[in-house]
């Protein structure tokens, strides 16, 4: 037992209205409201940020943004910040995910500066790494990670880390419904440990949660779940419908 508490999140992307998304958060809280074990996150789009917050206010399921821009306010049209995050009620924020990656070309430099802005802010930051298929192909899945790792957390101090969560996904098992082996996934995040145990120290790199993201399913979380590496996951697809989420979470137990 690593003695690490499991973390299921749930990044429902660009998906449901406000109407939507307080009907399955209501479903969510109905059936996971005695449940200790283990840590809850739902990341709904900005839009239904708010309500949702309301509803799980004072629960065990705790509310996370998708993104986040690294300063406070000003004139950045369209953007949203930590402060502005921290109002609707966000405990947590997915940073780095590979769609921001590559479609709004974010870069580690900025991801890093996420990162930060969030800290301060008291968010407990998500960071998203993975490779894409061409890049494991190329054996260079250790390589891309490390860089990940080293850009998003250049400048973070050891006692920062215990607000950090970090997400393996694979780019190439994401919404393709190809998870990683469990045995593909823990070798990474292994490496992902071992690494924060050489940047910082032991004892970071045993409390730090590592989660897997990329196709998880009720039928392949417990799967995923027993090796020593993996903290839990961060669940795209599978978040948007209650039954499937409550079962992965279940799954984590
Ligand atoms: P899927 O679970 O849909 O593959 O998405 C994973 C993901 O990107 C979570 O952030």
């Amino acid at each position: 037992m690593s003695g690490r508490k499991p973390l299921i999140a749930g990044n429902w992307k660009m998906h449901k209205t406000i109407e939507e998304a307080r009907e399955l958060v209501s479903h969510l809280k109905r059936e996971l409201s005695d449940l200790s074990e283990v840590d809850i996150v739902v990341c709904p789009s900005f839009t239904a940020l708010e309500n949702v917050g309301k509803l799980i206010l004072g629960t065990n399921i705790k509310l996370g943004a998708q993104d986040v821009f690294y300063i406070k306010e000003g004139a950045f049209t369209g953007e949203v910040s930590p402060p502005q995050l921290k109002d609707c009620g966000c405990d947590y924020v997915i940073v780095g995910h590979s769609e921001r990656r590559k479609y709004f070309q974010e870069s580690n430099e900025m991801i890093n500066k996420k990162i930060k802005a969030s800290l301060e802010e008291g968010l407990n930051p998500i960071l998203c790494v993975g490779e894409t298929l061409e890049e494991r192909e190329a054996n260079q899945t250790i390589e891309v990670v490390t860089n990940q790792l080293e850009g998003g957390l250049s400048g973070i101090e050891e006692n920062q880390l215990l607000k950090l969560t970090i997400a393996y996904e694979p780019v190439w098992a994401i919404g393709t419904g190809k998870t990683a082996t469990p045995q593909q996934a823990e070798e990474v995040q292994k490496f992902i440990r071992e690494w924060i145990e050489k940047k910082y120290s032991a004892r970071s790199a045993s409390s730090l949660r590592i989660l897997y993201g990329g196709s998880v399913k009720p039928n392949n979380i417990k799967d995923l779940m027993r090796e020593e590496d993996i903290d839990g996951a961060l669940v795209g697809g599978a978040s948007l419908d209650a039954s499937s989420f409550i079962a992965i979470v279940k799954g984590a137990l």
